[in-house]
């Protein structure tokens, strides 16, 4: 077939399901209107570790309103199978209401069920749990690391020894929290043996098997809808124990029931991203070539789940050095078990990996991007690999000039703005994106319009929108006349909607799906006596506006519509799929970046402003420049957030997170944004799929935590290893 006219592809187009969301009409999880539904709130643990010794629930049964408490001592078994294959780490996942432990402060401990939020509120107030409180164990800096996974190549003890110069650095990063702006939410209801939820999550096909494992029901019995998700940034990777209290509860109950977590419960209902210590020690030549790496990272997990995320990766790819060892230690802890938040991995190591990098390029006198050209590989060395694309040196020529690199004087503390010192950093980001396998249907009806359905979501980045575009293209339909659909655990099943991915993998099966329809159309068409395309060869078609005709004679051909209704068919059928990342791997295959920032630090009051920030991203094709967009700022603006505000606090006494709310943990707002830039560099990846897509969500968070980090060094000549960057750290 010849490659289709790409119209949508590439092109700036606004969010197709802007106008739904902008007037209200897009549903999010709690919002949807089941009829009959029951409200219930949890009572979450108020002690960090611990027995439960007594629920005493009849304030809160004599309150109007109230139906029933379910906790453990009136709760039924529920079998909890195996779930391989889910994001649930190794380890034995929280069964809510199954024991009397405590293995966390805020673990859900009951639930109150009423007929209005309000009583199910007042009646969680009312309910009084008696504990066997001990003391939790919460500091990392405390607590006993387990075994750690190791990585090496070549002698890094060695490497150090004989290195011209050596560094070692110790950074510690706070814990953060995604805090979507959409609390998460489930509407769970049982008709017979089969469950429906309404539930935010990135992943409908996770909460399928999750709920079906927990319950032991057949996939098919379970059903997710989750149309409409706002935001994410990793929080609903995974299904959380307040889904399972709403299936329970709706199923002892025999209606539906709603649950909606407080912001406050999101602190320990929905996961977090770890605090991380990082340990790393460089050695390099008199030029800064890199002799050896040795990195240890320690990572806080929960008591009971061990999670990992790829904190490991970029120290084993990202520079050229011949000699690499790691160590990587979970901390098991009296919490919640953590889960991944944007950029998972690659926002901590690279916070670490290209502080170094800029500590080592100022004690040789070397310009931090020169320092990292003359250590750029020539391919993947952990694993012999070439690079599909790496533009890194791309990324940082752009990059210099757009932001004017040559202004920075490489001395610190030589530039002033009033009482701002002011200072420029850059540093480079990369992240591995997934490549899971993905279907989606494709549907091309009598009327000239299609419809594409896959169980992917839409969080933020516009699926619904990129989405549309792929299938327009393919399928030489305008927009219009093409709709996705998504969030259904009905439709073909897809991967997380994370990890960078969604575009690829989705995208791929829709783009296949769409090939295999436009194909049976073409091959139609020339088998037909009755068209004006019969008899020409299929490779010489394109289709545009709906319409076939040969590639090079316009005039011969007639729409879909005709040739459809001529042959009696009400539609087009097919089903694409992508298969995932070829295996064995023929190339490495990353997303990159360089991330450039001037900030002004007053010395004075310890305050830091980022003034402004230029990403230059090597990501493969854009499918959607404006939302494209939208995801590069809003991964800088969470990248300002992790660098100077975001710090989940604990108090160690009893386990509680002090400021689980969104008065006390700070993310930026607009006053803290300056003007920010994204230049993405032409061209596709065509060893990354089909569609030539890197992914772009993840990597541009990674890197800015350390370029402001660089940029502050610059300013003040005081390096601060720790994140959050506090005034309190810099005067
Ligand atoms: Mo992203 S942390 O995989 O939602």
């Amino acid at each position: 077939m010849s490659p289709q006219p790409q119209a949508a592809v590439g092109a700036p187009l606004s969010r197709v399901d802007g106008r739904l969301k902008v007037t209200g009409q897009a549903l999010y999880a709690a919002e949807h209107d089941v009829e009959g539904a029951l409200h219930a709130v949890i009572v979450d643990s108020g002690i960090g570790r611990g027995r439960i010794t007594s629920v005493d629930a009849d304030a809160a049964l004599a309150h109007p309103g109230v139906l029933r408490v379910i906790s453990h001592r009136n709760a039924p078994e529920l079998p909890y199978l195996d779930n391989p294959g889910s994001n649930n780490p190794q380890g034995r996942r929280l069964r809510v209401f199954q024991d009397d432990k405590v293995l966390f402060h805020g673990q859900p401990v009951a639930v109150v069920i009423a007929t209005t939020l309000e009583a199910a509120q007042h009646g969680a107030s009312l309910v009084k749990v008696g504990y066997d409180a001990k003391k939790p164990s919460t500091d990392m800096a405390k607590a006993n690391p387990d075994e750690p996974t190791r990585y090496a190549r070549g002698d890094a003890a060695a490497g150090l020894r004989d290195a011209a110069v050596r560094m070692d650095l110790d950074y510690r990063m706070a814990r953060n929290h995604q805090n979507p702006m959409e609390p998460h939410a489930t509407i769970a209801r049982w008709k017979g043996d089969k469950l429906t939820v309404w539930d935010k999550t990135q992943w409908v096909v996770g909460t399928q098997t999750e709920l079906s494992t927990v319950f032991d029901l057949p996939m098919k019995s379970v059903r997710v809808i989750s149309p409409f998700v706002g935001g994410g940034f990793g929080s609903g990777l995974r299904c959380w124990p307040h889904t399972v209290v709403a299936a329970l509860a709706a199923r002892e109950m025999k209606r539906p029931v709603k649950v909606v977590l407080t912001r406050r419960q999101m602190y320990f209902g929905t996961g977090f991203r770890p605090s991380y210590g990082y340990r790393l020690r460089l050695g390099s030549d008199r030029r800064g070539r890199l002799t050896a790496m040795v990195h240890e990272m320690d990572a806080e997990t929960s008591s009971y789940e061990k999670f990992e995320e790829a904190i490991m990766r970029a120290g084993q790819m990202f520079y050229s050095t011949p000699n690499v060892s790691q160590a990587y230690r979970k901390v098991p802890l009296d919490v919640n078990t953590p889960l991944y938040m944007r950029g998972p991995g690659f926002a901590n190591a690279s916070f670490a990996i290209e502080s170094a990098m800029d500590e080592l390029a100022n004690r040789l006198g070397v310009d931090p991007i020169e320092l990292r050209l003359r250590n750029e590989p020539p391919e993947d060395e952990s694993n012999g690999l070439p690079w599909s694309t790496r533009k890194l040196r791309e990324c940082y020529t752009v990059g210099a000039r757009e932001f004017g690199w040559d202004r920075r004087n490489p001395k610190p503390r030589s530039t002033r703005d009033g009482d701002w010192l002011i200072g420029l950093g850059m540093a480079a980001a990369v992240y591995d994106p997934g490549r899971f396998p993905a279907q989606a249907r494709v549907r091309l009806d009598a009327d000239g319009t299609a419809v594409a359905e896959a169980a992917t979501i839409d969080m933020g980045p516009g699926t619904y929108t990129s989405q549309t575009q792929v299938a327009a293209d393919a399928l030489g339909l305008t927009m219009r006349n093409v709709t996705f659909r998504l969030g259904d655990s009905l439709y073909p099943p897809t991967p997380p909607h994370g990890g960078s991915m969604t575009m690829t993998v989705v995208g791929s099966a829709v783009l296949d799906g769409c090939n295999k329809v436009r194909g049976q159309a073409i091959k139609l068409a020339v088998e037909d006596e009755q068209s004006p395309l019969y008899g020409v060869k299929a490779e010489d078609i394109v289709v545009r506006n709906g319409r076939l005709h040969v590639q090079d004679n316009p005039a011969r051909g007639e729409t879909y519509q005709r040739l459809l209704s001529r042959n009696r068919l009400t539609h087009l059928e097919a089903v694409g799929a992508y298969a995932g990342a070829p295996e064995p791997a023929r190339h490495s295959y990353f997303s990159y970046g360089a991330v450039f920032t001037e900030v002004g630090v007053d010395a004075t009051l310890g305050l830091v402003r980022v003034r402004r920030m230029l990403g230059v991203y090597d990501v493969g094709r854009i499918v959607s420049p404006k939302l494209a967009d939208s995801q590069a700022l809003g991964g800088m603006v969470g990248g300002i957030g992790q660098a100077l505000l975001e710090h989940t606090v604990t108090d160690h006494r009893d386990g509680r997170i002090v400021n689980a709310n969104l008065a006390d943990y700070l993310v930026p707002v607009n006053a803290d944004i300056p003007h920010l830039k994204a230049i993405y560099l032409e061209g596709e990846d065509p060893d990354a799929d089909p569609l030539g897509v890197k992914g772009i969500g993840e990597v541009v968070q990674v890197g800015v935590a350390a370029a402001i980090a660089n940029a502050v060094y610059n300013a003040t000549g005081r390096r601060i290893r720790e994140l959050p960057i506090t005034a309190e750290a810099l005067i």
